[in-house]
């Protein structure tokens, strides 16, 4: 009898439409399996033993990138080691309101908590669209689905908002203002470290593109089937991420994953696809994925501080020599965008397809 049920309720699940989300599908009736469509093959789902104790991101505080000379100057170094070493940093001491972070928690959580045909107001729209809705990676072209619902939208040069939840505007506006200016600052820091201007990414971003990117991991009766977010490195300068409580994100160091656990209060920042062009691969874009629960919801926010959707970006030709030769052709980032987000994510394969051929 048991097995006829879960056997009824997997078919209903099965046939749900899955173009509207996790949470719809969890709305819609008791789910006690994963959806077929859910199901990643054995190799590529989050095995525990893949992930190694003991280990963590360095933690930098930038409170001394406003300190004395040799503060700042240790500061630099702290920064461009974590890029090298890791590409992976948690940052304290930003200056950035806990109660504007709460509130931005807050209102990410009230978007998601939307009905099915408010949210899909925003839903099946082109993938440079302002503002849009949607599930797993690119739900038109994934063979597998991630189990996660997610909000994107614009917010540096022109803020797109969703209309609701009625505050969202207005919180997320002085959210991500705050995240930039601290991207920003990163950014100066680690032109810096590379022995650049400390104008210089700034400057070849031109205008800047800010994305923010929310995501919803819904409670999963069978996280160990499935994935949140499948490993990806990400497109732009640098990510600037802020999770709850629950925890999920993964990050590959050296030949296994680190858990990033949160800490409130503070940010991931990770290195991305443009800095590594940017810096002829002197930093990495590292890939990172993010893992399911039986027992809570998460949410994360990620801001991609990246260039101008016509800003081309190459290698910085100071960091091209006869040891270091040039590593990636140049491309506008609205065309890397495009593509990225267009095509089922694999690891890292977007940024390889601008590798130069190998010198013998
Ligand atoms: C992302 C991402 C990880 C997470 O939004 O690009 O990698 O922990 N998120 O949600
Ligand atoms: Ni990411």
């Amino acid at each position: 009898m048991a097995t006829v049920e879960l056997e009824s309720n997997k078919n209903l699940a099965n046939d749900h439409d899955h173009m509207k989300g996790v949470k719809d599908l969890l709305d819609a009736g008791v789910i006690n399996s994963v959806p077929d469509k859910y199901v990643f093959p054995e190799n590529r789902r989050p095995s525990a033993a893949q992930v190694v104790q003991g280990e963590s991101i360095p933690i930098i505080d930038i409170s001394g990138l406003d300190g004395s000379q040799q503060e700042r100057i240790q500061t630099i170094q702290a920064l461009g080691q974590a890029c090298s070493e890791w590409g992976f940093f948690r940052v304290i001491n930003h200056g950035i309101q806990a109660s504007l972070i709460g509130s931005m928690l807050d209102v990410a959580h009230q978007f998601f908590l939307l009905s099915s045909e408010e949210k899909m107001k925003y839903g099946n729209r082109d993938v440079l669209d302002p503002v849009r809705y949607g599930t797993s990676f690119n739900a038109k072209v994934d063979q597998f689905f991630n189990w996660r619902d997610y909000l994107k939208h614009f917010c540096h040069p022109v803020l797109h908002t969703p209309d609701n939840p009625p505050n969202y505007r207005e919180v997320a506006g002085q959210y991500f203002k705050e995240i930039r200016k601290l991207a920003l600052k990163l950014m100066a820091a680690i032109s810096e470290s590379l022995g650049l201007q400390p104008t210089y990414i700034e400057t070849v971003f031109k205008e800047g593109l800010q994305i923010g990117a929310l995501n919803f991991y819904p409670r999963c009766p069978e996280p160990e089937l499935t994935m949140g977010f499948v490993p990806h490195s990400d497109h732009g300068g640098l990510t600037v991420l802020l999770q709850d409580e629950v925890g999920g994100l993964q990050v590959r160091h050296k030949d296994h994953w680190v858990a990033v656990e949160p800490v409130p209060n503070t940010f991931v920042v990770n290195v991305s696809d443009h800095l590594e062009i940017v810096s002829n691969g002197r930093y990495k874009s590292v890939e990172h994925r993010a893992v399911v629960n039986a027992e809570r919801a998460r949410i994360s926010i990620a801001a991609a501080n990246g260039p101008a959707l016509d800003a081309l970006i190459f290698p910085a030709p100071q960091l091209v020599d006869e040891t270091h030769p040039l590593l990636y052709s140049s491309m506008l980032y609205g065309e890397f965008l495009r593509q990225q987000q267009s095509t089922a994510l694999v690891g890292k394969g977007n940024l390889d397809l601008l590798k130069t051929p190998k010198r013998e």
